[in-house]
Parts: structure tokens; C-alpha cells; sequence
């Protein structure tokens, strides 16, 4: 199955959000789901307008309820319409300081709740010139086997030196790595049913090379989603 995932982040103001649902909402989608992922704000008012596509929340809280003052629970959510949760962006674990911990707890309470998590996970620079990506990446799987299960999910290859750089991974180098992901997901989790998507400054200008080579299953998009015919070019490469 492909996706193509529109990440917002912190991005989109309230009248945007219209328009975009109007051409994103309700178009033929033969080559695979598409989701939208806003800001907390936002989701019910996106899950309202979504006319067969997807909504994910950002993040979530790694608890059911409680004392924790800002955060949002997996069942509310749930409760404004949405089936899917980004989790571990890179973002969070390098800006908000979330440890692979963590991210296994959000994961667990995620899916026990019923909405299906997008993992993502990625190495930086250091990392990838140190010859040590694949490892890395293979730890990031590791860490959260415990709260994975059978359950459904999604995992998206992103790496951190090419989100919101310009700077993309090339079809070949994206197919090497997703390589490495693939069978670590076979090796911890036991599974082979896992979509494996990429992100990292994908535009519809560098699209095809990795749909051609990249040996994915669809794209996390931040920056290029928030133009909805952009996001929407990004979407229509999945149909080759
Ligand atoms: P980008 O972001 O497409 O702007 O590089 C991708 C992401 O962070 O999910």
C-alpha cells in the first residue's frame, strides 16, 4: 500500500485550510492513501472536510490521561476523527528532546488506543559519513519492539541532514538504506507487512527519481505539502 503523507508542522493558517481540504478531499486516489497531518487545533475541523483521505495528529501524549498540562491523549484524537499519529519526527527527538524511550511509550498507548502510528526515524550527517546509518536506524527499530506487536504501522525513513535542507536523499541512496530498515523491521519485529516510506525535502521536481529507484511505499512531505497541487504532483508520481 502507498501513502503520501502531508506533514504540516507548525505551518497552514486557519483560512488555508478550506481551500486545501477542497482539492485534496475527494479526488480519485487509485495509487494509494493520502494523509493530512495538522496542527492539534486543526484536526477536527480537517477531519470534518476529509472526504476519503486520512488525518494524523503530530505527536501525541505517551499517557491515556492525567496531570500532564499541554498534552494530548491518543483517545482524544481518536475523538475528533483521526486514525493516524506521527511519532518520533526527528523534530521532537532533537528539538523536544524525545528518547527512544519515549517514543516507545507514545507508540504503545498509540496503538493501544487504536490509531496507527507513522515511526519515523532517521540519522544525521555524523552518522551517515560515519558508515554507521544502517545500525543506527536498526537501534531506532529495536527500541520500540516491545510496544509494536502485530499491530498496524507505518514506518518513514527520514533522514535528519535532508528535512527541510533542499537536500533529498537520491533514489539509489534511499533504496540502499530503506534496504537496511526492511530487514531490520524482519529481524526485530518479525514482520514484513510494514510500509516503509521516505521524507526529506521530496518536491515534485525530485519525486521521480525516487519513485523509480527508491524501492518505497510513499512519502512523508513537510515544506512541498503545504502547497496542496504541489503535494497533490507528489501524490500522482505514486500512480507509475
Ligand atoms: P521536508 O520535511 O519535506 O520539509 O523536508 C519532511 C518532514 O519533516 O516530514
Amino acid at each position: 500500500m502507498n501513502y503520501a503523507i502531508a506533514n504540516w508542522k507548525m505551518n497552514l493558517p486557519p483560512e488555508g485550510i478550506e481551500p486545501y481540504m477542497r482539492m485534496v478531499s475527494g479526488r480519485r486516489r487509485d495509487h494509494g492513501t493520502i494523509v493530512v497531518a495538522p496542527p492539534f487545533p486543526f484536526l477536527r475541523d480537517v477531519a470534518e472536510q476529509a472526504r476519503g483521505i486520512e488525518v494524523a495528529a503530530q505527536t501525541c501524549a505517551d499517557q491515556e490521561k492525567g496531570a500532564f498540562t499541554g498534552e494530548v491523549a491518543p483517545s482524544m484524537i481518536r475523538y475528533c476523527g483521526v486514525g493516524y499519529v506521527i511519532l518520533g519526527h526527528s523534530e521532537r527527538r532533537t528539538l523536544y528532546g524525545e528518547t527512544d524511550a519515549l517514543i516507545a511509550k507514545k507508540l504503545a498507548v498509540a496503538i493501544a488506543t487504536g490509531l496507527t502510528p507513522v515511526l519515523c526515524i532517521g540519522e544525521d550527517l555524523r552518522v551517515r559519513d560515519s558508515g554507521q546509518a544502517g545500525p543506527h536506524l536498526a537501534e531506532q527499530i529495536h527500541a520500540v519492539t516491545q510496544s509494536i506487536g502485530n499491530a498496524p504501522v507505518i514506518v518513514a525513513y527520514e533522514p535528519i541532514w535532508a528535512i527541510g535542507t533542499g537536500r533529498n536523499a537520491s533514489g539509489a541512496l534511499c533504496a540502499e538504506t530503506v534496504g537496511e530498515v526492511r530487514s531490520a523491521i524482519q529481524r526485530h519485529w518479525s514482520r514484513g507487512d510494514v510500509p516503509v516510506l521516505y521524507g526529506g525535502s521530496v518536491t515534485p521536481e525530485n519525486v521521480q527519481d525516487l519513485v523509480t529507484n527508491g524501492a518505497i511505499d510513499g512519502f512523508l512531505v513537510g515544506g512541498a505539502s503545504l502547497d496542496s497541487a504541489r503535494f497533490l504532483a507528489i501524490y500522482d508520481a505514486l500512480a507509475v
